[in-house]
């Protein structure tokens, strides 16, 4: 069974014109998969992410996450669906800025009544894997975007969830700090076999995924894999950025020139 599968989605934002972002789109991601979205500005990444997460409703379709339809749950067994299986990464990190690396990382558990020692035991050894120990004290303003963007990994990861969707994760990011993200990622997605779904419009990036989709005007365009050689799948996905066309400065690649 996929961890996750899209049927036939639509979303109309209504509006005085309403808008088509999704039009019946189907996608199936396996368990363990790391798959990444890529698709020209406008194509619907981000709303596909946002009603995958139920941060959005969609207007037609259904999702299934482990077999389960979040979108028929009450608001309260959503919300708490959320906080259990899914695990968010943003472009802007979403963290909160007074407080430091490891209240950041524990405010998830403090909803769920999580003792003190068992919160901070958990933090530690997530700052660990993620080599941030270091920065366990820091307040997230003394931060630089990439140590930022990891500790929001880290607290993506602090239930354990079963699918992590990321969007545009290394957007405001520099090359190594990019580099250093997409590792962590691929790494935790390998580790815990953590299935992750990524929006990106960095070839780079979504090169370390086993899978890239690519959108078009909301629809699904095609999708390659990687396979065992990781430069030739970067090759390929130049390939179909190109086909695909669009705006193609969208997907310029700042980190190997
Ligand atoms: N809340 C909204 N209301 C109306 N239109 C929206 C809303 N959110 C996004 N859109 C429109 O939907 C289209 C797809 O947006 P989005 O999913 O953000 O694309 P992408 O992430 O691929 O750049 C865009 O044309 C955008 O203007
Ligand atoms: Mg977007």
């Amino acid at each position: 069974m996929a961890l996750l599968e899209v049927k036939d989605v639509s979303k109309v934002y209504q509006g005085s014109v309403p808008v088509e972002v999704l039009k019946q789109i189907s996608l199936k991601v396996q368990e363990g998969e790391f798959v990444s979205i890529m698709g020209p500005s406008g194509s619907g990444k981000t709303t596909l992410l946002n009603v995958i997460a139920t941060l959005d409703t969609p207007t037609g379709g259904s999702i299934f996450i482990e077999g389960e339809n979040p979108h028929q749950f009450s608001k309260e067994k959503v919300a708490s669906f959320r906080r259990q299986k899914l695990g968010f990464v943003f472009q802007s990190y979403n963290l909160l800025a007074p407080l430091t690396v490891e209240e950041n990382i524990m405010m998830p558990l403090t909803l769920d009544r999580v003792s003190p020692n068992d919160m901070r035991e958990k933090s530690d050894r997530l700052l660990k894997e993620l080599g941030i120990q270091k920065l366990a004290k820091k307040r997230i303003y003394e931060l630089s975007g990439g140590e930022s963007q990891r500790v929001a990994i880290a607290r993506a990861l602090i239930h354990d969830p079963s699918l992590i969707l990321a969007d545009e994760p290394t957007g405001n990011l520099d090359s190594k700090s990019a580099r250093t993200v997409m590792e962590i990622l691929s790494q935790t997605n390998k580790q815990k076999k953590v299935t992750t779904l990524m929006v990106t419009h960095d070839a780079f990036s979504a090169s370390y995924s086993d899978r890239v989709v690519f959108i078009k005007d909301g629809k699904f365009f095609n999708d390659i894999y990687c396979g065992n050689n990781r430069e030739a799948f970067y090759q390929n996905i130049l390939a179909v950025l190109a086909h695909l066309g669009g705006a193609s400065h969208d997907f310029q690649n700042p980190h190997l020139s």
